[in-house]
């Protein structure tokens, strides 16, 4: 296990990243472009790095989580011979090229690179109920497990460093199209006409009927899973010409009630095009057949 480690970033997540190490006894030097925001880590005995440099060479091992690839990219082109034997553990938000970009990089400086993913808040790393997936060659994976676990449960994917990211985004994608649903749905029984938005309760709605049936649903989708394993897509109970009509409603009511269609609209899409290539008694699973971007 290294000793010694460096964090750069002192937002929401990167604060607690350093705090987590800090309380495990590593010497932590952090790094922030806004450096008042280490006043209470440096209170606790961390060492705050006043160049970036200065932030690579004080570990071995350098943890980043800044708010995009570009704040990283600007970041450690500061000082680029540092990274020379230095193993990199990018936590920081991207897409597959950018990790594969910043893991060259660091790779042609004569360091080593592996991306993650955070999956849960803040509060969720302090308390250590987080996961994280992570991907880059096993070896080096393998050489800092022991370290990256303390901020949550790790995962490794695959040696392909862009994998994490995918991943990453395809777990967010599934968290944002609940929140899409969750926002349309809360918006319809808000909208029902001749009702004061005040007196519905929308804690009431979510706590006894919204998240019950998403609860069934969200078991639904292993079914769907399985189906698409199998490349078997055949329904007995909830075709796609069923659903046609029902989605349709949504967006007529939708459209009558004065709330954006849009979020239903999107999926209507696919179960349209699906149906017009001739699945329509297929599941929804089927949909994943007919979700190519030239499409739509
Ligand atoms: N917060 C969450 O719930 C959560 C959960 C999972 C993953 N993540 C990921 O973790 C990463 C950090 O999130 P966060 O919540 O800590 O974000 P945040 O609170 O907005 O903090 C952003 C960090 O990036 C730095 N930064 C922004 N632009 C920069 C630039 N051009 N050059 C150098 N530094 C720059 C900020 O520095 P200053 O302090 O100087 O502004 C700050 O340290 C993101 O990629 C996010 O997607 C966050």
């Amino acid at each position: 296990m290294a000793k010694s480690i460096s964090v750069f970033g002192l937002g929401a997540m990167g604060l607690v990243l350093a705090e987590v190490f800090l309380k495990k006894g590593y010497k932590t030097t952090v790094w922030n472009r806004s450096p008042e925001k280490a006043k209470d880590l440096v209170a606790n005995g961390a060492h705050l790095a006043t160049t970036v440099a200065e932030g690579l060479e004080a570990s071995d091992l350098i943890v980043v989580c800044l708010l995009n690839h570009e704040a990283v990219n600007t970041t450690i082109k500061q000082a680029l011979p540092s990274l020379k034997g230095r193993t990199v553990v990018n936590l920081t938000n991207g897409t597959s090229d950018h990790a594969r970009e910043m893991s060259a990089l660091v790779i042609a400086q004569g360091g080593r690179y592996i991306h993650g993913g955070i999956m849960g808040v803040p509060p969720m790393v302090a308390a250590g109920v987080a996961f994280l997936i992570y991907s880059g060659p096993l070896e080096v994976y393998q050489s800092v497990e022991q370290d990256i676990a303390l901020l949550g449960t790790p995962r490794h994917l695959d040696a392909e460093v862009g994998t994490a990211s995918l991943y990453d985004l395809a777990l967010l994608s599934g968290m944002y199209g609940l929140f899409t649903g969750f926002i349309h749905a809360v918006s319809l029984v808000r909208s029902q006409p001749g009702k004061d938005k005040k007196d519905i309760n929308v804690s009431e709605f979510v706590n006894t009927l919204l998240v019950p049936w998403l609860s069934h649903m969200n078991e639904y989708t292993k079914i769907l899973a399985d189906q698409i394993d199998a490349d078997d897509y055949s329904s007995k109970s909830a075709r796609i010409v069923m659903q046609i009509p029902a989605i349709d409603n949504i967006v007529q009511q939708s459209k009558a009630n004065g709330i954006s269609p849009e979020p239903i609209a999107a999926i209507q899409k696919l179960f349209i095009l699906a149906n017009d290539r001739g699945f329509g008694n297929d599941d929804l699973s089927q949909l994943v057949n007919h979700n190519d971007a030239k499409e739509n």
